[in-house]
């Protein structure tokens, strides 16, 4: 017992808060079974489990940024190593990239909607400023608005209280002129479309033809009509057409019905069958010039939720053009701060993707307008401050380019192998064996999901059950009768002309005529950096610019790059803590028999565990707890002190003369669980300590508590000398 051993007696690091965090009661958490595997992950006693952020950038910023999604609802062998009943909290202050998973019905999109209010709720914090755009297939999200009050007694549970959330609610814009003003206002409505111009050939096929395979005649008739749209032509009265910035679908039709180089080119029933689709896709009524934009829809402080679900059938080749338009958009607008050192950043916040159903837009097999812009996204967008959340029913069916570079994995039940399999190969942390068989796997009930964090600090995949929602999730209301009557009625040409041009395509129509020449040139962007609308010339040279960018970027570092500010999580070296090794030997015998103490041994686990495991025991055991906490104005700080190769009992007394020290006097023993909880107490000033063991090694966490924080803060300060001999 000399100042030499090596193994230094470790300060937990003073929290100097309230009361450590509240657990999640049992009620709430009907589903927890024993997991053999030990449990280690980051926790923060006055929070919870910190999942996304290394111990270091946590100390920085502790509970700001934070998102609470659920609890632990797992117990373990020896249960003072479960951490049952934990809050789980994400971190929302770096980007992540995130895949959540689950077979049909398992809470997959409920999941997606607690990550929007955890961000809602932040930002009303002041804690994070970023957008969150969320692409809704299936109407879920739009009713965020409204409070849930259809699982209040849930809610309860989790002393919860329902709220809606002001989120901005974009729907395609047929039905949005379509339905009365007061409805858009009261459902925060917004009209969305796509500029003509920004759907490239290939675009317009999957608009076309389900699956995207126009015949080769229809493919050169539609590359011909873009052409001339953009270019202008002569009719053949010899009027000519001007060209135009952006066009709508009729400007095409006419183009069809007008241009005599393409009346001369193409078969009746070729151009027949291009007009007949064509207007199948107007009356979608979501292709308009002038188009919704990237920053219309990802705004600071706002959750914004794209609703496409009106589009019925539909929706597919339409959301992936605009996944695609969104994905690039964001990502340039990001990326040309640092290429040029000034702000385009700042006209487009950190902003938050989030995807529902993404095995239909980033498929593994087979190609989609969005594949490509969402895998640039997930690669490159957390090193320009954006986050990826995608989520599908089949792990095995998105492309592994997209999953691989999850940060973070939230997987539901999964019943097929395929599936399975893929979560096991991709599951950025330690999978226990218990979670890879199916039986296991495949009836985790609705709600409760395993959660993988690839940071160091949590070591492996846990059970978690996800908190109920806040806001209302899905459900049909009002708002899905009157789109559905919508449908019905509107009348096969809609009335174009309702106040509805975008300012900057009137800008555009009166435009002086160019030749295309002149105009390509004056189109092309000096420098990479995307002006407000993005033409198509634009977008070709973004384009071009980012691919060598991103190919440039993965030659030089391997495919592994964290793209955060962070040091790597897997490389980070974890911070050496202070070392206070106690003078046994220079400080008088109190009148503690020590052999009273009970020390808790656990089987051989790691230090750090016994350390988090000892304290939490002092901070929730009900008897201590209750000695401990009186009022909710506590304030309260803690050490924990560990030493190796120790007699026990020399030990216990060290650790309590330490306290005395401090003026604290004993005052009782409370015996638990194999515990002895040494209880102290001094004018207003509480305290406890208890003993564990695993191996040699011994940990005694000590908390120190009062009403008033100096006093507690000079108590901690007194013990931590004394424990040091200083
Ligand atoms: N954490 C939870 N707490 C309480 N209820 C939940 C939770 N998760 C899901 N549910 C309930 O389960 C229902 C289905 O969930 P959800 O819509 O998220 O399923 P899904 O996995 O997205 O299914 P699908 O594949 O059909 O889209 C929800 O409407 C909700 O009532
Ligand atoms: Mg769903």
């Amino acid at each position: 017992m000399n100042e030499g051993n090596d193994t230094p007696l470790e300060p937990e690091d003073a929290a100097r808060l309230d009361k450590p965090v509240d657990l999640i009661p049992k009620s709430a958490l009907p589903y927890r079974p024993r997991v053999g595997a030990p449990l280690d992950l980051l926790v923060d006693l006055n929070v919870g489990i910190v999942l996304g952020r290394s111990e270091s950038f946590h100390r920085k910023y502790r509970s700001a940024g934070l998102g609470c999604i659920g609890g632990v609802s797992e117990t373990a062998d020896d249960l003072l190593l479960s951490l049952m009943g934990m809050p789980v909290n994400l971190d929302l202050m770096s980007p992540h990239v995130m895949f959540v998973a689950g077979k049909r019905g398992s809470g997959k999109s409920y999941t997606l909607g607690i990550i929007a209010e955890e961000l809602a709720l932040a930002m009303e914090r002041k804690e994070i400023e970023v957008a969150a755009v969320v692409i809704d297939t299936v109407d879920v999200f739009r009713q965020m608005v409204e409070p849930n009050s259809d699982q209040s007694e849930l809610l309860q549970k989790w002393s919860l209280t329902e709220r809606g959330f002001p989120v901005n609610v974009y729907i395609p814009r047929r039905t949005y002129i379509s339905l009365p003003d007061e409805v858009k206002k009261k459902a925060r409505l917004f009209p969305l479309s796509i500029g003509p111009r920004e759907l490239t050939v290939s675009d317009w096929g999957y608009v076309l033809e389900k699956g995207g395979s126009l015949s080769t005649a229809m493919e050169n008739l539609i590359s011909e009509v873009l052409e001339s749209v953009r270019r202008g032509y002569a009719q053949e009265s010899g009027e000519r057409v001007r060209l135009k910035r952006d066009f709508s679908i009729k400007d095409m039709i006419a183009c069809i019905e007008q241009n005599p180089s393409i009346d001369e080119l193409y078969k009746p029933a070729t151009k027949m069958a291009m007009i007949q689709r064509l207007k199948r896709a107007d009356r979608l009524g979501v292709f308009h010039p002038g188009g919704t934009s990237a920053q219309d829809l990802a705004v600071a402080g706002q959750i914004t939720v794209i609703d496409v679900a009106p589009l019925g059938s539909d929706a597919e080749a339409v959301l992936a053009i605009l996944t695609n338009m969104l994905c690039r958009q964001v990502l340039t607008y990001r990326m040309a701060w640092t290429d040029e050192g000034t702000s385009a950043r700042e006209e487009l916040p950190p902003t938050w993707l989030i995807i529902d159903e993404a095995h239909t837009l980033v498929p593994r097999a087979g190609d989609t307008p969005a594949k490509d812009a969402v895998i640039g996204y997930a690669k490159l967008g957390r090193r320009f401050g954006c986050s990826l959340v995608l989520c599908t029913q089949q792990p095995s069916a998105v492309s592994d380019d997209a999953i691989s570079q999850a940060d973070l994995i939230v997987s539901h039940s999964l019943s097929h192998d395929n599936d399975i399999r893929a979560l096991q190969q991709r599951a950025p942390a330690v999978m226990p064996d218990q979670f890879k068989d199916k039986v296991f796997i495949s009836s985790l009930p609705r709600g409760v999901a395993l959660a993988f964090d690839q940071s160091t600090e949590n070591k492996r995949g846990f059970i978690m059950q996800v908190r109920p929602r806040l806001s209302q999730h899905g459900g049909t209301d009002r708002l899905s009768g009157l789109f559905e009557a919508v449908k019905l009625l509107t009348p096969e040409e809609p009335a174009d002309e309702v106040d509805m041009e975008p300012e900057d395509y009137e800008e555009d129509l009166e435009e002086p005529e160019v030749g295309p020449e002149e105009q390509a040139s004056e189109d092309l962007p000096e420098v990479p950096r995307p002006p407000l609308k993005l033409s198509k010339d634009d977008w070709k040279t973004l384009d071009g610019w980012m691919k060598q960018y991103i190919e440039e970027l993965f030659q030089h570092r391997s495919q592994e790059l964290d793209l955060t500010d962070e040091p790597a999580p897997r490389d980070a070296i974890p911070e050496e803590p202070e070392s206070v090794v106690p003078k046994l030997e220079h400080v008088p015998i109190t009148d503690l028999d020590p052999t009273d103490v009970q020390i808790r041994r656990f089987e051989n686990i790691p230090k750090t565990l016994l350390s988090k495991a000892s304290m939490r025991k002092v901070l929730y055991s009900r008897t201590s707890h209750e000695f401990l906490f009186t009022s909710e104005d506590d304030f309260r700080d803690q050490l924990a002190v560990e030493r190796s190769g120790v007699q026990a009992d020399d030990f216990v007394s060290a650790v309590a003369r330490g306290i005395q020290s401090a003026g604290l006097e004993l005052d009782r023993l409370i015996h638990e669980d194999g515990f002895t909880f040494v209880c102290f107490r001094k004018n207003g000033l509480r305290a406890a300590f208890a003993v564990g063991v695993t191996g040699e090694a011994f940990c005694a966490p000590v908390v120190v508590i009062s009403s008033d924080r100096r006093l507690v803060e000079r108590a901690v300060d007194k013990i931590r000398a004394a424990l040091q001999g200083k």
